[in-house]
């Protein structure tokens, strides 16, 4: 550590809470886009202009797709030019209507992507031990009227499959997969991306590999690939050939360029994503309180999320304390997943039918803080940074008088 920097951590009055210049000049964010090659980049960038074709099934197009099939070993690839829309035209090429099994523990995109199509989420809890839907809740939640689950492989570990399957196969249920965390991630060995009917990929800016923005949905099922296809590209069954509704999903070339730059780079992002998952395991294992989310050494995972869980009576503040003392100080730590979607519009209404039935998404969505982490953050900012959350759990008496006086 620099002099200055533990000068700063002699007195809390140095806290950026409290008036002080923030202890990172330069904001450490989660998910700082992945860039890739930027050579590379401009390349294809040339030539898709010296092309002249920019969207509408291009080269680009093509290869991101034929190299996510080869990736994920999965038989279609339908590529679109965001996450959310292809959980739409997934549900939609699935048929599904009335109401889909969700866990409320997710991004809001999830569950808005079924009421946008006039399907109504119905929030199921998740297990404590990984933030994953509970199959029990999903029986449980079970009606006439329901015609999927969807689970979401949170911070790329993935959900029960097996038991998830065998509940849709029981009870006549089709079963999709948002997998927008999941890129890279191995369920007992195999690549999360044929599970299911669909899964769902997203390539926003802030994922693992990013296109910019995009998205694909993945599947073996050859008639459920030719409806997505369809359905992405306005119902074109051929030049002036519309056998039905269809919307435009498609995925522009220079997106498609982005993403083939980004995945020739998984290895290194994978690779330094790892590092600092390590540096962080090493770092806080020495603040008490605060418990790392940990991902299992024997299946592949893509350590995009660094997560911990605050324990308030142990590190001293609540994790609300926590992240105002670290966005004040430019770590931009995220509330991911917070409030959970059954507590945002239009699903929350306080002592409406959500209210106080998922017991555990509440407990864990109150504790839960994704830290700054991604090429952006390198292993001295992460020391730093375990410093001076270090440094505030040593003085959270002190801090906690001063914030409530403030
Ligand atoms: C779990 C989850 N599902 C869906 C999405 C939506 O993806 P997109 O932003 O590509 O539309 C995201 C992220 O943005 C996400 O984190």
């Amino acid at each position: 550590m620099r002099e200055s920097d533990e000068k700063v951590l002699c007195s809390i009055k140095n806290l950026a809470i409290f008036g002080a210049p923030p202890f990172f000049k330069d904001k450490l964010h989660v998910g700082q886009p992945n860039i890739g090659d930027r050579a590379r980049l401009i390349e294809r960038l040339n030539d898709i202009l010296d092309r002249r074709w920019l969207t509408n099934s291009g080269h680009y197009e093509g290869e991101f797709e034929q190299r996510i099939r080869d990736y994920l070993e999965v038989k279609h690839c339908i590529a679109t030019c965001n996450g959310t829309l292809a959980l739409q035209l997934a549900e939609r090429a699935l048929n599904l209507s009335g109401e889909v099994l969700v866990p409320s523990f997710t991004f809001i995109a999830t569950a808005h992507s079924l009421s946008f199509q006039e399907i109504k989420p119905v929030f199921c809890d998740v297990l404590p031990g990984t933030f994953l839907i509970d199959p029990e809740d999903v029986r449980r939640k079970i009606t006439p009227r329901t015609t999927a689950i969807m689970g979401v492989h949170v911070f790329g570990r993935p959900c029960a499959v097996e038991e998830l399957q065998e509940i849709a196969n029981q009870q006549g249920l089709k079963l999709l997969y948002d997998a927008a965390h999941a890129l890279g991630c191995t369920h007992k060995g195999k690549k999360i991306g044929s599970f299911g009917n669909a899964e769902v990929f997203s390539f926003h800016a802030t994922k693992f590999i990013n296109s910019f923005e995009g998205g694909a949905v993945t599947t073996n099922d050859d008639e459920l690939a030719n409806r997505l296809r369809l359905l992405r590209n306005f119902g074109f069954a051929g030049m002036d050939h519309v056998i039905g509704v269809g919307t435009n999903a498609k995925m522009s070339e220079i997106c498609a360029a982005m993403g083939i730059t980004n995945l020739e780079a998984m290895n290194t992002i994978m690779a330094h994503n790892y590092a600092n998952y390590q540096r962080y395991k090493f770092q806080l294992q020495n603040i008490p309180g605060l418990e790392l989310v940990t991902y299992e050494e024997e299946e592949k995972r893509n350590y995009q999320y660094i997560v911990v869980r605050v324990d308030p009576d142990r590190f001293g503040l609540t994790r609300d304390e926590l992240f105002q003392l670290l966005q004040a100080e430019n770590a931009l730590a995220r509330r991911y997943f917070y409030p959970g979607c059954h507590r945002m519009a239009p699903y929350g209404a306080i002592g409406g039918e959500n209210d106080g039935r998922l017991p555990h998404t509440e407990k864990i969505s109150s504790e839960i803080l994704a830290l700054p982490t991604g090429s952006g953050v390198s292993l001295d900012k992460i020391d730093l940074l375990c410093c001076l959350m270090k440094f505030i759990h040593a003085q959270a008496e002190k801090i906690r008088r001063l914030l409530e006086v403030n």
